[in-house]
């Protein structure tokens, strides 16, 4: 097993590990990198309140999903050309979700297949969709997913075409992920329409998730819709530039929604209480994405697990210093604004890795 003590070591190793052009394709952004900056500015602009005296001996920090129970309320976001972090790729977040009790999605754009990740891991899987061909390639695929014992469909919506990322422009570096942007595969992409969620709904008795909602309004129409879970995201600041942190979108989301269905974020996630922050404004759990990246980098499913497990112990220790033992105790009241201490950046959650620890 993993023996990191510290959410900082696996930062470090993980990026040690990688070289600049596969780091920089990680962690960057769309052109000025707002957004991106945007979601940690938004969970380091929010400080969390104690209550005097809880009693804090009895913790739950559990959740559910989907009928899918979760060890702590923090799921695997898909993430396109994960085999480039470690070589098992989807495979590898599967073994970790399964290892460690969470859901994980498998992105179509990465390695291997979904059908193969399915058949190596008895993992909760949700799987994750572009729109890259006609109806009927559509509903082949969500076939398919059912077939192999998937527990949901995640359409993402968020990138009606492909972002430009200036650090790998600039040295004309194409993901696995990314080539087909531009091809024909792209033009169904930009043609997903709210027609293609009534589709999937009328022809598919599968729950269905819907990535890379932003605004009460379209969370409300996806709901009328009848989508099963909303997901808020802005795919880590890498499509929309000059766009709100998800943190900041989160509440009137959560209102628009009013409990009807599960309410999921992702967005600059790196620690415990970060997610603690997320709960406390209504989200039902949270995605890690460039952290589940970079651990995959500092050490494939066993350092994967690991930082599942030091979220769950930050998450823990720090609802013990808010009084608190139960995940449902967390709420809006437990929340204030507060300034960020430091200029916020993807990594601005680890002070210390530059210090030479
Ligand atoms: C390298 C990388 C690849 C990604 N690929 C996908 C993808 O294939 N499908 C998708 O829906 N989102 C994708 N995303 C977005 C993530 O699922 C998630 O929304 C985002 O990373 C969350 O922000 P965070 O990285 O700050 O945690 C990707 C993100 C990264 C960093």
């Amino acid at each position: 097993m993993s023996e990191f003590a510290t959410l900082h070591e696996i930062i470090k190793a993980g990026r040690a590990n990688l070289d600049k052009p596969t780091w920089d394709y990680l962690i960057g952004g769309a052109d000025t990198e707002t957004t991106l900056k945007r979601n940690r500015l938004g969970l380091d602009s929010l400080a969390l309140l104690p209550t005097a005296l809880g009693n804090v001996n009895d913790k739950q920090l559990s959740a559910r999903l989907l009928g899918v129970g979760m060890r702590i309320p923090v799921l695997l976001p898909p993430l396109g050309s994960v085999q480039l972090f470690e070589s098992g790729g989807c495979v590898s977040v599967a073994r970790a979700a399964e290892a460690f009790g969470t859901l994980a999605f498998v992105s179509s754009v990465a390695e291997p297949d979904f059908e193969t990740v399915a058949a190596n891991s008895n993992a909760s899987l949700i799987y994750q969709l572009y729109l890259m061909g006609d109806t009927g390639w559509l509903d082949s695929r969500i076939e398919r997913a059912i077939a192999a014992g998937f527990v949901g469909l995640c359409l993402t919506i968020d990138m009606p075409q492909y972002s430009r990322r200036e650090r790998d422009i600039l040295k004309a570096y194409v993901p696995a992920s990314g080539s087909q942007a531009g091809s024909e595969h792209y033009a169904f992409q930009s043609q997903a329409s709210w027609q293609t969620v009534a589709h999937i709904k009328e022809q598919f008795d599968f729950p269905l998730i819907l990535k890379g909602i932003s605004t009460a309004q379209d969370a409300k129409r996806a709901v009328e819709a009848g989508v099963d879970m909303i997901y808020v995201s802005n795919h880590g600041g890498r499509v929309l530039d000059q766009g709100r942190g998800t943190i900041d979108a989160l509440p009137e989301v959560v209102e628009a929604v009013q409990g009807r269905v599960p309410v999921v974020m992702d967005g600059g996630i790196m620690r415990g209480t970060d997610i603690l922050k997320a709960l406390c404004i209504g989200a039902d759990a949270v995605g890690i994405g460039r952290l589940q990246a970079i651990a995959m980098s500092a050490g494939g499913v066993d350092a994967l697990t690991r930082a599942l497990e030091l979220l769950e112990i930050e998450i823990d220790v720090n609802m013990g210093q808010m009084g608190l033992s139960h995940i449902s105790e967390l709420n809006a009241e437990k929340l204030v604004t507060a300034a960020p201490v430091n200029p916020p950046h993807l990594l601005s959650a680890f002070p210390l890795l530059d210090e030479g620890y």
